[in-house]
């Protein structure tokens, strides 16, 4: 039997936190208590103009390379979910392979499911190694999500966050991924969207992230504890066998709403939207990695990863680290 294992994990923020309070001193019509009662966040990483998802992807990456202990030219699968990529085309995965110096390398895509994206990627990556055609995948969440916010929307722009997070996936005769669930529902995408388009060199349509909060609120909490009970029941562990719940990073409330419905006490669940804000596909695999660089996160526990975002796309990951 051949599982997918995670071999090592890595994360990257770009500069230094904006706090709440640097948000109104440069002007936004909000303030630090009305953020962190709503959402439990304090600060976010914003990257500066020129930098782009696919350099944080390669710091990332470098670090996650390190920990798993190979070199880029082992890595023969290169996945990245990001809905910020640096171009139209080329992907961001080939532009991060290229700046890691692998040539003639395996596969490398992108992926497009916006926060469940890492969910997304990782369920992806360990259909491909689990086949046998594949040996190490890389696989990243990199996102510059300040890039389509709208600054002069308060409703929006306080929430998201620049980084990236990534995993070496690779070949083991040990658990492993245990089970996988995705989803995606389209009918309802309106209710989080950037409705713009490149046409003949120019944007029409609406190039900034939309949102309906509470309606976005409501489908997550939802869809996040089926999901949750959904990918446990498939792989025979009960709940409470888990050791972390690794949720997407969109708001404390959301996470705190999960895992009463779930009886997942807070004190399982890793959260960092606090300090990094809601970074989309990126926000899984930093939080993951934070959570094994500060210990708490320990071989051969069990840990379930879960996301819902744009599309509307859910799905959850569970394994053994
Ligand atoms: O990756 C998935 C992406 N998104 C999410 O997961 C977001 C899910 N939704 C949410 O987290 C919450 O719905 C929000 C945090 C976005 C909003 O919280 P809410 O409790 O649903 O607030 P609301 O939108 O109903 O707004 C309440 C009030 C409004 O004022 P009035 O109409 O009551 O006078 C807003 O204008 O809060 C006002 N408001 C703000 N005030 C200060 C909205 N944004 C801000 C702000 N600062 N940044």
């Amino acid at each position: 039997m051949i599982y997918a294992r995670v071999a090592g994990t890595g994360s990257y923020l770009p500069g230094e936190p904006v706090t709440n309070d640097d948000l109104v001193a440069r002007g936004i019509d909000t303030s630090d208590e009305w953020i962190a009662e709503r959402t439990g966040i304090r600060a976010r990483h914003l990257a500066a103009p020129d930098v782009t998802a696919s350099q944080l992807a390669y710091e990332a990456s470098v670090r996650a390379i390190e920990a798993a202990g190979c070199q880029p030219s082992d890595i023969d699968l290169i996945i990245v979910a990001t809905s910020t990529p640096d171009y139209i085309f080329p992907s961001t995965a080939t532009l991060l392979q290229a700046r890691l110096g692998i040539t003639n390398g395996g596969a490398a895509f992108d992926l497009q499911a916006v926060c469940t994206g890492f969910a997304y990627a990782l369920a992806t990556a360990e259909k491909f190694i689990r086949s046998g055609s594949n040996k190490r995948a890389l696989v990243v969440g990199a996102e510059v999500f300040s890039r389509i916010l709208d600054w002069n929307d308060r409703g929006t722009c306080v929430l998201f966050g620049d980084g990236a997070g990534a995993v070496v996936l690779e070949a083991s005769d040990k658990p492993g991924i245990l089970a996988t669930a995705l989803h995606a529902d389209g009918s309802h995408n309106p209710i989080l969207c950037v409705p713009g388009q490149i046409n003949r060199g120019s944007v029409t349509g609406d190039p900034f992230l939309r949102m309906d909060g509470q309606a976005v609120f409501k489908f997550a909490v939802r869809v996040l504890s089926e999901v949750a009970r959904e990918v446990t029941a498939q792989a025979g562990v009960p709940l409470d066998a888990v050791d972390w719940l690794i949720p997407h990073q969109a708001n404390i409330r959301i996470m705190q709403a999960t895992g009463r419905r779930l009886g997942v006490p807070m004190e399982k669940v890793i959260a960092t939207v606090a300090q990094h804000g809601n970074t989309s596909a990126a926000s899984i695999p930093l939080a993951l990695d934070h959570a094994v660089r500060d210990g708490r996160v320990q071989r051969g526990q069990r840990l379930l990863l879960e996301g819902v975002g744009g599309g509307f796309t859910w799905g959850a990951v569970l394994l053994e680290f």
